[in-house]
């Protein structure tokens, strides 16, 4: 087997063992398109700056311009004997130019060359997920602007604890977005910088022009250290972790649809567009897509902590145990990918059941730090208010009856400091709208955050 991989140095041929082994081009002939986008950037560079004359530089560019178009229209050959995408385009370009096609790599190593394919598609790919988690935050404004005045059980532990708007709820995932979409603009900064023209560690003798090439590829910066280029993939690393804290975020919303969606909870139906049904019970209607999600943010952590291994104990500079960052890469990328675009159209289409939901918060005295707040502002400590709150809590649960069919008597033998006006404080609506402290759940704060995030977005 001859190629341009096997020069005068080897005696024998690579096995076959060995070539299936080392190949990546089953995975990374995703990268064609990057792959050929920089090597026309710095083919264009090397006839700029006269180290490779133009009609040699012009033949190279239309071989890979042609290249570009045969792979797009799927009629390029990929063969695992030649490894990985950078020497199938090249021996491609050589069979289509012959041997001036060997001038492309110049100045260039494989090593500056995949740090750079890896940039260009993390950039798109991560400017893709920004748009998406974008959309996500237009779609829970949009269900927060039309539940303000729904009222449900807020909890903690799972146990009912205080009331709030159904609104405050999904603004709490709106901000959970809000933060997620900042650290993929964050991380997006330092995908952002151009390792081309590091060669295979030290640097090129080659007058080459980096701040051309990026200039070409569109990178705001270039690499500063040329063996730091070649050899550290933190950007990836980073990306990874921003896609596991989103589907995290997913996954704690998918659990509480999946909750939210059995007949325990029945606050939620989830169109039947998005829910499948079951082989055996025909009654059945499961939340299939939410279960999902939160079964993949599994292999999306996953990526990461394979990707933080695989650094670990890389010594300077290109390893090949690199090689094994891009499918970690593309697994989170389009698990995450899919996961949003379901959701982006699952979620606007969710319908809440108003009744139930106000049902259940009508359930557990939620009310109950309303009651402690009021004796509070007559002037009892805190802990006794909780203590003697908690003393009518119990009487109501032996009587079976709520706070407000307690007579003012009643409410008068465990502190004389309640007056009439106790019924006013101890409704849902009243406890909700009085949470007024900033972020709190009051409708007014509610309503303000969601004029103000509208115009954020
Ligand atoms: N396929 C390789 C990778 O993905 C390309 C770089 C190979 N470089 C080398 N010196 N063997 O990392």
């Amino acid at each position: 087997m001859a190629n341009i991989l096997r020069n005068k140095r080897f005696e024998n041929d690579v096995s076959n063992l060995t070539l299936d082994f080392v190949e990546s081009i089953s995975f990374d002939k995703r990268l064609a398109g990057y792959d050929i986008s920089g090597s026309l950037a710095h083919v264009t560079m090397l006839s700029k700056c006269k180290i490779i004359p133009k009609n040699d530089a012009d033949k190279i560019i239309k071989g890979l311009k042609e290249i570009g178009l045969e792979i797009a229209e799927g009629k390029f050959r990929f063969k695992t004997e030649l490894e990985d995408i950078h020497f199938n385009i090249e021996s491609r370009l050589k069979e289509k130019i012959g041997s001036v096609a060997g001038k492309l790599h110049t100045a260039r190593s494989r090593n500056d060359q995949v740090a750079l394919d890896l940039r260009l598609f993390l950039r798109e790919e991560v400017k893709l997920q920004i748009v998406q988690i974008k959309k996500m935050q237009h779609i829970l404004l949009n269900i927060a602007e039309k539940n303000i005045d729904l009222i449900m059980p807020g909890y903690t532990h799972l146990q009912h604890a205080q009331p709030v708007s159904l609104a405050h709820h999904f603004l709490a995932y709106y901000f959970m977005f809000q933060r997620d979409k900042e650290r993929l603009t964050e991380t997006l900064t330092r995908i952002n910088v151009m390792p081309l023209g590091s060669a295979a560690l030290a640097g090129t003798a080659f007058p080459i022009d980096r701040n051309y090439t990026a200039k070409l590829l569109n990178f705001p910066k270039i690499a500063e250290n040329s063996m730091d280029a070649v050899s550290d993939r933190d950007f990836a690393v980073e990306y990874l972790f921003d896609a596991s804290l989103i589907i995290m975020h997913l996954s704690r919303l998918s659990e509480e649809l999946i909750l939210w969606s059995s007949q325990e909870f029945s606050f939620i139906e989830i169109n039947d567009e998005f829910t499948t049904g079951s082989s055996i019970m025909p009654q059945k209607k499961n939340p299939d897509i939410c279960e999902l999600v939160r079964g993949k943010t599994g292999r999306v952590y996953g990526n990461l902590i394979s990707m933080l291994t695989i650094m670990k104990s890389l010594p300077m500079t290109y390893n090949r145990d690199l090689q094994e960052d891009k499918e970690a890469v593309f697994d989170s990328v389009d698990t995450l990918e899919k996961c949003l675009e379901i959701y982006i159209a699952m979620l606007p289409k969710i319908k809440f059941n108003e009744k139930n939901m106000a049902q259940s918060a009508a359930l557990g005295f939620l009310e109950a730090t309303e009651i402690a707040d009021y004796l509070v502002r007559e002037g009892m400590p805190f802990r006794d208010a909780h203590s003697i709150t908690g003393k009518i809590v119990r009487y109501c649960l032996k009587n079976n009856i709520r706070f407000l069919d307690l007579d003012i008597g009643t409410f008068r033998s465990f502190s004389d400091l309640f007056r009439d006006d106790i019924y006013e404080h101890v409704t849902l609506t009243q406890s909700v709208d009085s949470k007024k402290s900033f972020g709190g759940t009051s409708f007014k704060n509610i309503k303000e955050t969601i004029r103000k995030e509208k115009g954020r977005l």
